[in-house]
């Protein structure tokens, strides 16, 4: 278990010290807990909670009474890891909005948010430091804008894609972002924007050369098992890890359990 309490503002220093940031995935007080106790720094109530917790489609029907509940369960645990929580969508649509929204998630517990987007929202991230709430920035594949791009693919093959995720990771380092999440942007543009930044980058889908990396955890240890993102088993195989099957035993335990009442 770690001792020392992390805060978005040792991010930076943890990239300097060449430290690698693994992160992870919680919506409820156990998992939390687990992560913790495991010496995982950075805990993100993702808006994967959605699809992983909720059975939504996609993240843009998780609403902030949904996050702050995931947040009050996650906080809960006291974890000496960074609590980071999604900004849900639409809840950022104006610098106000996005300050208020912001609280709100603080209030439940979080010590820094999350929302996705470059230069589109930097008046949004602005006023978010601007009110003094450590902010965590999301390039790439944007999740909450599954709707208009229709599917989840890899961004910064083409080269005006490459240019606009360097000029919105700059524009978010400099207004004072703790950290970005690269999520499916290629490995050499993720390597690239990571080289460039002094505030880590922590990479999903992206390729091994980013400061962290981070999962969710529904997808590390199986328990969501009818559909696993496509770069998670590379990404584990990396480390010479499977994914955990634990919906396969969740299984055979209720069939057992269930055919020992049924028996009895
Ligand atoms: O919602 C989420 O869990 C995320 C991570 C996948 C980065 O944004």
């Amino acid at each position: 278990m770690r001792m020392l309490k992390i805060t978005a503002a040792m991010l930076p220093a943890m990239k300097k010290r060449g430290e690698r940031i693994p992160s992870l995935t919680a919506y409820d007080y156990p998992t939390a807990r687990l992560l913790d106790e495991a010496g995982i720094p950075l805990i993100l109530v993702g808006d994967s909670l959605g699809m992983v917790v909720l059975g939504y489609p996609d993240t843009t029907l998780v609403t902030m009474q949904e996050m702050e509940h995931h947040v009050r369960a996650v906080a809960r645990a006291k974890p000496k890891a960074l609590v980071a929580a999604d900004l849900p969508y639409q809840s950022y649509q104006t610098p106000e909005a996005a300050v208020a929204n912001s609280r709100r998630l603080v209030d439940a517990g979080a010590e820094a948010v999350k929302a996705e987007g470059g230069r589109v929202i930097l008046p949004q991230v602005r006023a978010i430091i601007s009110a003094k709430i450590p902010f965590i920035g999301h390039l790439g594949m944007l999740p909450q804008s599954i709707r208009e791009e229709g599917r989840y693919h890899i961004k910064g093959k083409m080269e005006a894609e490459r240019s606009a995720l360097l000029e919105d990771a700059a524009a978010l380092a400099e207004a004072g972002a703790s950290a970005i999440v690269l999520e499916l942007v290629t490995p050499a543009v993720a390597k690239e924007i990571t080289d460039a930044l002094d505030i880590p980058t922590i990479g999903i889908g992206s390729g091994p050369n980013c400061d962290g990396q981070i999962l969710v955890t529904h997808d590390l240890i199986g328990t969501f098992p009818w559909f696993t993102p496509r770069f998670v088993q590379p990404a584990l195989a990396s480390l010479s890890l499977v994914q955990l099957d634990t919906a396969e035993q969740m299984r055979n335990a209720i069939v057992k359990w269930k055919g020992a009442v049924e028996g009895a």
